[in-house]
């Protein structure tokens, strides 16, 4: 061994030692290797782009309402690096609530929910509604006609909720507006809700392990270089879609106008309100997140039950990714009773 690579030998040690790096070196089983067990920690990977390049977006942004969809057109006619950086924020989003989706899919069909991960599941189900409300406090912050009538169909659902949507109504603090509190939630309360849950998420899952199942055993440390590998592939694509498709803002939105349909992510529930009225708007959501609380009560051994919750399972994703197709092509429709 020459000298050089004793003395970065000894520094790795050194350096292993004062930050506990050996707590890495426990087992894994080695299925856990496959791509559909690194879902999760993709999910993960592209929270941490959200994180950081939101922390730059909140530099240029304002949430005063007659101020922010200015700030945005300020920030995409000024500031090419800023502007690239809110790309890969909304790209982001979008990879997160993908990967989110497929991660829940693919613990769905090995039953890794089943005991002693029931809690993992409904931490994971808290974290998905999380997510959701990110995404909608985020989009409604451009102030364009888009975010206005999203805003609009919010407050209209708060309406139907009684006093459970209170916060949701325009007059529930009179000293802030309603954009002005959607950020406030968009940057505080929900960022650290999903770091909490998520903490309990992961600590689960380094206690109870992964329902991989199988003798074979694997170092978590090399586990970790895969998931690095995957990560840097999936930043790649994300940086890749940045880049190609840069993200609309639309014109300043004007209230009492429906025009447009959401964001993808819930056109799920537009296709509701289609079907349904207003009523669609809970009906959609209580149906998803009600069949996801109840799951590792239903399927806890083999037999007509689990049989049963794996069918209408895959039922419910088939009618919610059909339901966003057809969201996507139909016309856009008026829900509240606005002009078109
Ligand atoms: C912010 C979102 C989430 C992150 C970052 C995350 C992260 C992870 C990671 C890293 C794992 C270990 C490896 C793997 O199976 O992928 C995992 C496992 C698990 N997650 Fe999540 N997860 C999230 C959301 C969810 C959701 C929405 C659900 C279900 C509703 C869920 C339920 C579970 C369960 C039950 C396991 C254990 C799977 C098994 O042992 O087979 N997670 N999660």
């Amino acid at each position: 061994m020459t000298v050089k690579q004793a003395v970065v030998r000894g520094a790795g040690r050194m350096l292993q030692d004062r930050l506990g790096l050996h707590g890495l070196d426990y087992a894994v089983p080695a299925r856990a290797n496959r791509l559909d067990f690194m879902l999760g920690a993709l999910t993960l990977v592209a929270l941490v782009v959200l994180g950081l390049t939101g922390a730059v977006l909140t530099q240029y942004y304002n949430p005063a309402p007659l101020a922010a969809h200015d700030s945005i057109r300020y920030l995409i006619t000024a500031e090419p690096l800023v502007t690239l950086l809110r790309d890969l924020h909304v790209w982001s989003a979008s990879a997160a609530l993908l990967l989110v989706f497929a991660h829940l899919v693919a613990v769905f069909w090995r039953r890794g929910f089943r005991g002693p991960r029931e809690g993992l599941w409904w931490s994971g189900v808290l974290l998905l509604a999380l997510l959701f409300a990110l995404s909608f406090t985020g989009s409604v912050l451009r102030a364009d006609q888009e975010a206005v009538e999203a805003i609009a169909h919010a407050v209209a659902g708060a309406n139907l909720v009684g006093p459970l949507g209170a916060p949701l109504q325009p007059g529930f603090t009179p000293s802030s507006p309603l954009l002005t509190r959607l950020y406030g939630m968009h940057v505080s309360v929900l960022p650290l809700a999903v770091v909490a849950i998520l903490a309990l998420h992961l600590w689960l899952i380094r206690h109870l392990g992964v329902s991989a199942g199988g003798g074979v055993k694997t170092a978590f440390r090399s586990h970790l270089r895969l998931i690095g590998g995957a990560g840097f592939i999936a930043v790649a694509a994300i940086v890749a879609l940045a880049l190609a498709w840069p993200h609309d803002l639309l014109a300043p939105g004007v209230d009492g106008y429906e025009l447009t349909k959401p964001d993808w992510p819930f056109l799920w529930i537009y296709a509701a309100e289609n079907l349904f009225g207003m009523n669609g708007m809970l009906l959609a959501p209580a149906v998803l997140f009600g069949f996801l609380a109840i799951v590792p009560l239903a399927d806890r051994v083999d037999g007509r039950a689990a049989t049963i919750t794996r069918v209408a399972g895959a039922v419910l994703f088939a009618l919610m990714v059909a339901a966003i197709v057809y969201a996507a092509v139909a016309p856009a429709q008026v829900h509240l009773d606005m002009a078109m």
